[in-house]
């Protein structure tokens, strides 16, 4: 094997001569846009400048929905939480909100005057304050985590093969991405919004107070490698723009690995702190030289690559083990400093052949992360990376020194303290249903999607016996720099069904009715959703516009009927992949369950968490609930066939 290297020796920590690619964009405190509100705050910066694809230049903007259309729907999704009386208060709230001279149609026509000015009127709101101006830590709070099919590594030598290979899958998606090479996502026969995919790669976000930033470098030649709390360089492009060769790359992780067999500071679990908290630890970190040159690389690598220690033991399944393994990392006893996590993207590759991701969630919706990863699983299938040849680089890997000082030390030892805390309350039962996957729905003329959101509404119902307010995301990315709007899969309809169900008095023919109904009930709603029509975007549009023009803000904003519908005890997405993965991520409410499943041809891969110190929940209570809420929906529809032939 011939390894061509120009630069000084290995692992040297002087600066490279990598030409230094400047942060181009840089989202920034300024005191003219930011608006901070203690209660209820307002986060909105200027510059939302990040790389852009050029198809989604000819997308529409995002509608701003017609406000009495939007309190018509909300009433109806209101309706399971509330009493008559309570629903009778609420609708005489909104009466006086919508009315002539109303709050509410002040608010809009606020609200209609952004949108005229902007190609999409929720998108920087959205970006900080569902995001960047969130305080909590990522972890836990925000990043998902993304398991590929498993691996199995006999020995090390596996290990590092498979790593290289993904390294170049990943370098050469990230190059078609940015020659305009990959398809664009359709919904139908609508394209969608491909902005995202220009943010996976160079991105990271960088602690504020109170605000973060989000930097881009999308030009970087280099990524970052984690080992035992030791971070290194590693250039994969060089200045011709080429990829090194397979066993180029393996010959270097081999040097990282003899280089790394000592665990190094734990730097990275500060990045599991909140958001202020580590903020005011970064101050600290950067302050020496060493060590901001340090961060700098790391902020400006392409994406990161962890390669784990085994996860201290517990008694869990594989695919809930990996779960937690990409969600938080085991805590300080575990791999959670062996990672960056304001890095966009980290790969993490387990000792055992448990591979997969966690993303940091502002720059991108699971759905794009979700193609690439049936990309990379594709190319290492393939070998595609056989065909590279050895090509000249100009840098040996180089580690990346830290200093600990007192206080950075003081800083580690209390986000030890706060990640276990986190990682010990991390309920986790993910599991694949292979009884039957979205083609035996299909077959029975039903949405796939809708089906297995009335599983988990029905779920829920059968644990708890009373409604759970239920997020979905549903992509808006039909419109420019469209996100995602909520779903609200508890309905009237949903609860009606659920009660049928439970109920011993109703026939199997009175049940599937019900099902039908909740199903199309909820696919209504899907389809206004993607559409930009639903309600929780729309409201908090006029929440932020109240807020951003000194307005008080209106009283169905602390109505019973907003903060129950809103306390959403079930947090679910669809994040399919073709490959056998998953996405996983915790609960939004205390008392609540994370739900990401998969839907494939013949079986369906389920995320599910809870938070273990919860009395009332358990993930392992909610799988088992959704497990027989499926098989029973299965059973009533086949049965109620069977009786009509
Ligand atoms: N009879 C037969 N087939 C049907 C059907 C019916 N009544 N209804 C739907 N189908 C088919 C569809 O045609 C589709 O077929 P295909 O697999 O050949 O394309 C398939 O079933 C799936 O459709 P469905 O289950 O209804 O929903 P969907 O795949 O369109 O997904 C959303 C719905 C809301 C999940 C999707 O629009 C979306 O927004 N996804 C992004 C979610 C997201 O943001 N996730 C990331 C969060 S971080």
């Amino acid at each position: 094997m011939v390894i061509t290297i120009s630069s000084s020796k290995p692992f040297s920590n002087t600066s490279s001569n990598m030409i230094a690619s400047k942060p181009k964009l840089l989202y920034q405190k300024t005191s003219e846009t930011l608006f901070y509100l203690i209660r209820n705050q307002v986060l909105s910066l200027s510059n939302v400048a990040a790389p852009k694809f050029e198809n989604s230049l000819k997308l529409p903007s995002l509608p701003v929905p017609i406000l009495s259309q939007s309190i018509e729907k909300y009433i109806k999704t209101v309706t399971p939480f509330l009493s008559e009386a309570e629903l009778n208060n609420t609708k005489k709230i909104l009466k006086e909100f919508s009315s002539e001279n109303g709050i509410g149609t002040k608010l809009q026509k606020l609200l209609v005057q952004k949108a005229q000015n902007s190609e999409n009127w929720l998108a920087d709101w959205w970006l900080n304050n569902a995001y960047l101006g969130y305080r909590d830590p990522v972890v836990i709070y925000s990043s998902p985590g993304l398991v590929f099919p498993f691996e199995d590594f006999i020995n090390e030598t596996d290990r590092l093969t498979y790593t290289a290979q993904l390294i170049l899958a990943a370098v050469e998606y990230k190059k078609a991405i940015y020659s305009d090479k990959i398809p664009v996502d359709k919904m139908g026969k609508e394209p969608l919004d491909m902005n995202q995919y220009k943010q996976i790669f160079g991105t990271c976000r960088i602690p504020g107070q109170k605000l973060d930033g989000l930097e881009y470098n999308s030009d970087s030649r280099h990524i970052v490698i984690v080992k035992n709390n030791n971070f290194f360089k590693l250039e994969v492009i060089n200045r011709n723009g080429e990829v090194p060769s397979l066993s180029q790359l393996i010959n270097h992780l081999e040097m990282i690995l003899l280089e790394s067999a000592e665990v190094g500071p734990p730097i990275g679990v500060l990045s599991t702190e909140n958001r202020d908290n580590w903020n005011k630890a970064y101050t600290e970190l950067i302050k020496d030289p060493v060590n901001k040159k340090s961060v700098d690389e790391i902020q400006k690598s392409l994406f990161l690559v962890a390669l784990d220690n085994p996860m201290p033991e517990l008694n869990d399944s594989r695919m809930s083990m990996a779960s937690k393994q990409f969600i938080h990392g085991g805590g300080s006893r575990g791999n959670s400093a062996n990672r960056w996590f304001d890095k966009t993207v980290q790969f993490i590759i387990g000792q055992d052949g448990t591979v997969g991701l966690t993303y940091e969630h502002s720059p991108s919706e699971g759905q794009p992360i979700a193609v690439m990863t049936d990309y990379l699983v594709d190319y290492i299938k393939n070998n595609a990376s056989s065909g590279l040849e050895d090509i000249k680089l100009e840098h040996w890997p180089e580690k990346l020194e830290f200093n600990v000082s007192e206080n950075v030390s003081k800083y580690i030892q209390a986000a030890n303290i706060h990640i276990d805390k986190l990682v010990d309350n991390l309920d986790m039962d993910s599991f694949k249903f292979t009884s039957f996957g979205k083609e035996f729905v299909k077959s029975q003329k039903l949405s796939p999607d809708s089906f297995l959101q009335i599983a988990m509404q029905y779920a829920f119902y059968r644990i708890h016996k009373v409604p759970g307010a239920h997020y979905e995301s549903a992509a808006t990315r039909k419109y420019i720099h469209g996100r995602t709007e909520t779903i609200r899969s508890c309905s009237i309809e949903s609860i009606a069904f659920a009660k049928a169900m439970l109920d011993t008095g109703k026939s199997d023919a009175e049940r599937v009715a019900a099902l039908k109904e909740a199903i199309a009930s909820h696919k209504k709603y899907s389809i206004e959703a993607v559409n930009g029509f639903g309600v929780d975007r729309h409201f908090l549009g006029l929440k932020l516009i109240a807020l951003e023009n000194g307005l008080e803000l209106p009283e169905i904003y602390s109505d019973p009927s907003f903060t129950r519908s809103t306390h959403m005890r079930l947090s679910t997405s669809q994040v399919a992949t073709k490959c056998d993965g998953f996405m996983c991520y915790a609960p939004l409410t205390a008392d609540g369950y994370g739900c990401c499943y998969n839907p494939r041809p013949h079986d369906i891969n389920f995320g599910v968490s809870a938070f273990a110190e919860h009395p009332d929940t358990s993930a392992k209570q909610f799988r088992e609930a959704l497990e027989s809420s499926l098989l029973d929906m299965h059973n009533v529809l086949a049965k109620t066939q069977k009786a009509k032939l």
